[in-house]
């Protein structure tokens, strides 16, 4: 039975799956790391530390199943990072994150020179703080001496490709996060490049995802203990993956993954940018088409938050119960979810968290439910956005850490107004790269045939009597930003 292998560069750990062409997953492992916090909006992470984990997953893997039966390895990870290099291959500086905010001017110097209308038309999004081209900008800036040494702009998971293979080169989904990619054309835009002072030698070739990039090193194939030659498919940034390790990959199809961040996602046919850019647009990891995606910053981030500082740890079961012991609007109780800031649906870097509406009669249960309402809140305000542009947001595929939840997953049901269905697979973006390998490795035909052999649906929740009372609560929670928005940047 052929296996192949997907390899997911995260925000605190690299995991890897190795899955059976029938979507079995058969080994998963993973090893973690910590990233760090410098500076109040910095997020900073060491490649070594991916690459140290990634061959201790590597390792594991070949302890654990018949090696010799892979053939494929695909790679995903967190989005938007600048790994720079010296024409050595050495890393020059710590990884700027995803999640890192320090960038607002960057952004707007950007958005000044060219004007948002054409950045629109050409990346499909505004210059977002977390995107990767004003950190370009603010390394030059900032860190002269380490831009002068940059050889190459790599995203995460290409750094491991890099150590893997020897060879840079990217796919289109993850490139559409930098900024610099022409994401209707599917490939590097001049005119950002020479707006960041780019060169075309500093970025990797790019690729569909599952077209094959390159092969493992055979230093790396040794010390692994994995096949001579495997061969490496391009794969995808984490969000586009894990639609595709959720069966997400026609036109028609919305999901919702809740995860750290959380995401409500809708692929599309054609490359038709969200008017205010309000929802990224961005190539799919299916090849030829595009994926509407709005990104919450905090999601399960938020609820993991309010039960560490509880004390609850990951005993969401038993937070859980509290919180479904209280009645839908938790007593008048609101939760504005931007502990890291927000995407959507406001690009803000200086919004803040907080709980709004307390009274003598709250109790933790009602904080909890609060926190899960508030996060879902914040997604049913991209579902609108999508519902703007025509697309119909009836169904909803469910995946991540949340989707477990039954609770969530009815709060889900009854805030959105939708059905919301569970599938087999709950590894999301690494069986996606296991499954772009798949097809790389010509195991199937395309990665819509993949996805139809390997991913099913398991569960669906229906709305239930607490959809009439959400609208209204809606309406209130939707008030609280506008009426906010001006007092929090003197919070920072
Ligand atoms: C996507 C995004 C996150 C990160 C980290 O735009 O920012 O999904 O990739 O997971």
């Amino acid at each position: 039975m052929p296996f192949t292998v997907g390899i997911d560069i995260g925000t605190s750990s690299t995991k890897a799956v190795v899955v059976e062409n029938t979507g079995k997953v058969v080994y998963t492992v993973s090893h973690e790391y910590d990233f760090a916090t410098p500076q109040a909006l910095w997020a900073e992470s060491d490649p070594k530390d991916w690459w140290a984990a990634t061959q201790a997953c590597l390792r594991d893997i070949a302890a654990n199943v018949d090696a010799g039966d892979i053939v494929g390895l695909g790679l995903t990870g967190q989005m938007h990072g600048l790994v720079l290099l010296d024409d050595s291959g050495n890393v020059l500086r710590p990884c700027i994150m995803w999640n890192d905010q320090r960038t607002s001017a960057e952004c707007e110097e950007l958005t000044d020179q060219l004007g948002l209308e054409k950045i629109l038309e050409v990346t499909g999004n505004p210059i977002l703080t977390g995107f990767t081209a004003p950190k370009i900008l603010w390394v030059q800036k900032h860190e002269p001496e380490v831009w002068q040494k940059v050889s190459k702009i790599l995203l995460p998971k290409d750094y491991i490709r890099y150590m893997l293979t020897g060879v840079f080169a990217t796919d289109v989904s993850d490139a559409s996060g930098t900024s610099l990619l022409d994401v209707g054309a599917r490939d590097w835009s001049s005119l950002m490049m020479e707006a960041c002072g780019v060169s075309a030698d500093m970025l990797p070739q790019v690729y569909e995802s599952p077209e094959v990039t390159s092969k493992l090193t055979n230093t790396v194939s040794e010390s692994a203990g994995l096949p001579k030659d495997l061969i490496v498919v391009a794969g995808g940034g984490d969000q586009a993956a894990g639609a595709v390790g959720s069966g997400v990959v026609l036109e028609g199809m919305v999901s919702a993954s809740l995860g750290t961040s959380g995401v409500v996602f809708a692929p599309a046919n054609t490359f038709k940018p969200e008017p205010e850019g309000r929802l990224h647009a961005f190539c799919a990891a299916v090849p030829g088409k595009w994926h509407y995606m709005g990104v919450q910053l905090s999601c399960a981030g938020s609820y993991q938050w309010f039960a560490d500082e509880l004390g609850f740890g990951s005993n969401f079961k038993e937070l859980d119960g509290e919180a479904s012991q209280v009645q839908a609007g938790s007593e008048g109780l609101f939760f504005l979810p931007y502990l890291s800031g927000e995407r959507m649906p406001h690009a803000d870097p200086y919004s803040r968290a907080g709980f709004i509406g307390l009274t003598l009669r709250h109790k933790r249960g009602h904080m909890a439910r609060a926190v899960l309402e508030g996060v879902t809140f914040g997604l049913k305000e991209g579902l609108l956005m999508m519902n703007q542009l025509g697309i119909s947001t009836d169904k909803i595929i469910v995946s991540g850490g949340g989707a477990a939840s039954p609770l969530w997953k009815q709060l889900m049901a009854d805030i959105f107004d939708s059905r919301i269905v569970n599938v087999n697979a709950t590894e999301g973006g690494a069986l996606g790269a296991a499954i772009l390998a798949m097809v790389g490795a010509g195991l199937y035909a395309d990665v819509v045939a993949a996805c139809e052999a390997t991913i099913q649906e398991t569960a669906e929740v229906t709305p239930g009597v607490d959809r009439e009372v959400y609208p209204k609560l809606l309406n209130t929670y939707s008030n609280l930003y506008p009426a906010l928005k001006s007092i929090f940047p003197n919070m920072n």
